[in-house]
């Protein structure tokens, strides 16, 4: 049987190619080796094994043939950032999403299953609770309360902290064009894999951490940047207060829900969140890397930066993908020594740290408060 992996040469997609191969799938990879993921051409991990072909899944011709003898597909490929060239988000993400679903049925492709990787960015700010128990799904914090260094979300009416709570599948709240993007490409997985009969499963991952995870991305990626300073010698920054809480997910325990829901048929037509079960501050996952990198004397700075358009706390409710049997088994302490070992063994590392702060920060996504560490 043969699956066919988008984005197969990143970082989630490759490591689902060995696992793949392990368990005796034949394997083709679509990958257009986008820059700056890959900023150094095509990376020595991707399997001989594996037929490669080098295409964007915007293009028709590229997706066709990559689909050939196909009867799986895993779709991995997408842009994220936080820069603000929204359309690219829709052009990649949803219109891809879609030439692939056009293609299955115009050309009645014999795909018996399809994998989409959504993302915890769909839930937007996620699920609170107000002071009276009432569930709310808060809108993006107003520029102005960030720029008072004002971080929480609060209640509209009294003004009282919202409090924040796991948030399951059922909520979908995107905020910004990467969200966005992504919600869409859900409603096109399970919405036309339902109507046209090609069984369909959405994951939502929370943020993924483990070793292959590019260097060179814009966008921040808290183990990466962190792990960076700190392999630098450098105090790594912190945006906001350091208090906004996140779950992170070892790439082991993704692989393992990413083969789990191509075997279940119980997973046909659903969404799952993909996340660590546990939540952590930002400040809390900084001291992690700083323990591994043997470096807890570089406190973080926490300068009173914020990214426009982040959300404040972001912790996926994770009871729907244990239903299933799944549970997380690795920790971000283990996932962070993993990345550090693969950090070690490259030879070409450039210091891009400072260059992908002052290029956000010259594109207005990062931005400073007035008044500093106020909650
Ligand atoms: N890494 C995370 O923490 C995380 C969290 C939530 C969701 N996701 C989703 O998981 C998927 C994989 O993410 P990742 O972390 O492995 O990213 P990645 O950047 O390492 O891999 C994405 C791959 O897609 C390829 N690609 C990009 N645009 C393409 C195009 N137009 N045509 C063909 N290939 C293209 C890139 O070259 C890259 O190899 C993405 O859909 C992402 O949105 C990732």
């Amino acid at each position: 049987m043969r699956v066919l992996v988008t984005g197969g040469a990143g970082f989630i997609g490759s490591h689902t190619v060995d696992a793949l191969l392990e368990k005796g799938y034949e394997v083709t990879i679509l990958d257009s080796l986008e820059k700056p993921v890959h900023l150094k051409g095509k990376p020595n991990y991707i399997p001989k094994e594996a037929r490669f072909i080098e295409g964007d899944v915007r293009k028709r011709d590229d997706f066709l043939k990559a689909l050939s003898d196909v009867q799986i597909v895993y779709h991995f490929a997408a842009y994220q950032d936080y820069l603000p060239d929204f359309s690219k988000f829709f052009h990649v993400n949803s219109v891809g999403t879609a030439l692939l679903y056009e293609l299955i049925v115009e050309k009645r492709l014999p795909i018996e299953k399809v994998i989409v990787a959504s993302s915890q960015a769909v839930a937007g700010e996620g699920l609170y609770r107000n002071a009276a128990g009432h569930e709310i799904l808060p809108p993006i914090r107003a520029l102005k309360q960030l720029e008072a260094g004002q971080w929480e979300l609060r209640d509209s009416q009294n003004g009282e902290i919202l409090q924040w709570q796991s948030t399951p599948e059922t909520v979908a709240n995107p905020q910004n064009q990467y969200a966005m993007s992504k919600y869409s490409q859900e409603m096109i997985a399970l919405n036309l894999g339902r109507r046209y009969g090609i069984p369909s499963v959405a994951l939502r991952y929370s943020i993924v951490q483990g070793p292959r995870q590019s260097f060179y991305n814009h966008y921040s990626g808290a183990c990466r940047i962190f792990s960076l300073a700190y392999f630098f010698n450098r105090a790594p920054l912190i945006y906001e207060d350091g208090a906004q809480m996140r779950d992170y997910v070892s790439i082991k325990d993704v692989v393992r829900a990413n083969l789990l829901v191509l075997d279940d048929s119980r997973a046909n037509g659903e969404m799952y969140n993909v996340g660590g079960g546990k939540s952590f501050t930002v400040k809390e996952f900084c001291a992690i890397v700083a323990r591994v990198f043997e470096k807890e004397h570089l406190a973080p700075q926490i300068p009173g930066l914020f990214r426009f358009g982040d959300t404040r706390h972001s912790v996926s409710d994770i009871s729907k993908l244990r239903s299933l049997g799944w549970e997380p088994q690795f920790t971000p302490q283990e996932s962070v020594r993993a990345y550090r070992e693969y950090l070690e063994e490259q030879t070409d590392i450039e210091d891009i740290l400072e260059y992908a702060q002052e290029k956000m920060q010259s594109l207005n996504v990062v931005r400073t408060a007035c008044k500093k560490g106020v909650v």
